[in-house]
């Protein structure tokens, strides 16, 4: 088949450029629709917040995940993933400042400077922007080394995105549970227990590669 090769080799990209722009259709075909009846600014800024800290966390799960299953495909959707939850939580800056605050500044120095929850949502909005614009090949060489160190950042941003949910919502339990997967990402980007997952993975490639060579002997022994 024509597409064989190329869509082995790009099918999760198309996945995630196609699954990543669901939710902001979706979100616009409701609001086109007039269907947030309740609080709308306030149900758009929860789903644009959210959506957000599910694709950065999705992002930071790449390299574990390639590292565990040795797949490079995963790895090369992590840029992608971190622009998307870019994109969105712009969108949640948007709703905030043009919907809610209607642009006005004044209120908007306010509620930044007494809501704390606000501070550190902004803080993670900085650092994601920072990550998004020098995320280009050019920046990366550029700022060559450095380049590693700053988009460790992106471990910064989860946190405050974490802290920045746990800190205005009244039931601490969902934000509890990024929190233990942000942790949990952020113990497997430890060196000693990354070389154990790769460690882990040789053997159970190699042991699957002995399993394989030994099954086709076992059809043609002689009884
Ligand atoms: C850029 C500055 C930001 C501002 C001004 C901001 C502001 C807000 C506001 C006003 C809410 C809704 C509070 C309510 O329930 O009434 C909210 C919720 C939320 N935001 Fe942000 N935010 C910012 C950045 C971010 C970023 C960068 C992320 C994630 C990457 C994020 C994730 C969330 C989440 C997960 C919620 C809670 C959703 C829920 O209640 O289920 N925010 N934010």
């Amino acid at each position: 088949m024509v597409l064989g090769p190329w869509w082995r080799k790009n099918w999760l990209r198309v996945v995630v450029h196609a699954a990543a722009w669901v939710p902001l259709v979706w979100l616009a075909a409701q609001y086109a629709q007039g269907a947030f009846l309740v609080d709308p600014v306030r149900e758009m800024t929860t789903f644009t917040g959210k959506t957000a800290l599910i694709l950065l966390v999705l992002s930071l799960a790449c390299t574990p995940i390639s590292t565990v299953t040795g797949l490079k495909m995963v790895v090369r959707v992590r840029r992608a993933l971190g622009l998307y939850a870019l994109l969105y939580a712009s969108v949640h800056f948007a709703i905030f400042i043009g919907l809610d605050y209607g642009f006005d500044l004044g209120l908007l120095g306010e509620a930044i400077f007494e809501q704390r929850f606000v501070i550190v949502g902004f803080a993670a909005g900085v650092i994601l922007l920072l990550l998004g614009i020098t995320s280009t090949r050019g920046w990366q060489r550029r700022l060559r080394r450095n380049w590693k160190r700053l988009h460790r950042l992106v471990y910064v941003a989860a946190v405050l995105a974490v802290a920045h949910f746990l800190w205005l919502t009244k039931d601490p339990q969902e934000p509890l549970r990024y929190a233990a997967l942000v942790a949990g990402l952020l113990l497997l980007r430890l060196p000693p227990v990354r070389r154990a997952a790769s460690r882990l993975r040789r053997r159970l490639a190699s042991r699957l590669e002995r399993k394989e060579r030994r099954e086709p002997e076992a059809v043609t022994a002689p009884r």
